[in-house]
């Protein structure tokens, strides 16, 4: 039976694991480590979710924060032999719930434009595509 609950850094290696294996999720060396995965949920400890079977095995993940005014999503994933059955529509839901709890009116993400499932699902679920927009970043520590 399906099951959701709030992230936990005692989740990370199993987290890591489902990350590393799932395409469309990226991962960028330091962003992920264990340190830095700790330091995102103590500031945003009501918004990262995970989906599991029975509360045992971990078969789902969203990563959500704000900055006390707009909202960010990162890393929703659902493992493939549990896709298709609404728990990413779930977690997402959470997520969304949880943010606007906390303020926010506005979610961003980003998603790889080849990532075909991906674009989907958030077209599906109310996500509009900026096209009038650039992304741009830069690494200040690396
Ligand atoms: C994207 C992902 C999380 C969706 O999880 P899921 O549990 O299969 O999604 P759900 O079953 O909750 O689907 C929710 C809605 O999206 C739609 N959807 C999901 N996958 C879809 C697909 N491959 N094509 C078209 N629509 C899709 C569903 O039809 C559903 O719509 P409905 O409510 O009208 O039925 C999952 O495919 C995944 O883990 N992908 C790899 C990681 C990834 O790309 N994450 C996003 C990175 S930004």
């Amino acid at each position: 039976m399906y099951k959701f609950r709030r992230m936990s850094i005692s989740d990370y290696n199993e987290v890591i694991n489902l990350w590393k294996n799932t395409d469309g999720i990226g991962l960028s060396g330091n962003d992920e480590s264990k340190k830095s995965i700790k330091k995102f949920l103590r500031h945003n400890p009501k918004t990262c979710f995970v989906a599991t079977i029975d509360d045992e095995e971990i078969i789902g993940t969203i990563m959500a924060g704000d900055d006390g005014r707009r909202g960010n999503i990162y890393h929703l994933m659902v493992k493939h032999e549990h896709r298709k059955n609404g728990i990413g529509k779930d977690l997402l839901e959470r997520a969304e719930k949880a943010l606007k709890k906390d303020g926010v009116r506005k979610i961003f993400l980003v998603v790889f434009k080849s990532n075909e499932v991906g674009n989907k699902f958030w077209k599906k679920n109310g996500y509009d595509l900026r096209d009038d927009l650039n992304y741009l970043n830069k690494v200040i520590d690396d």
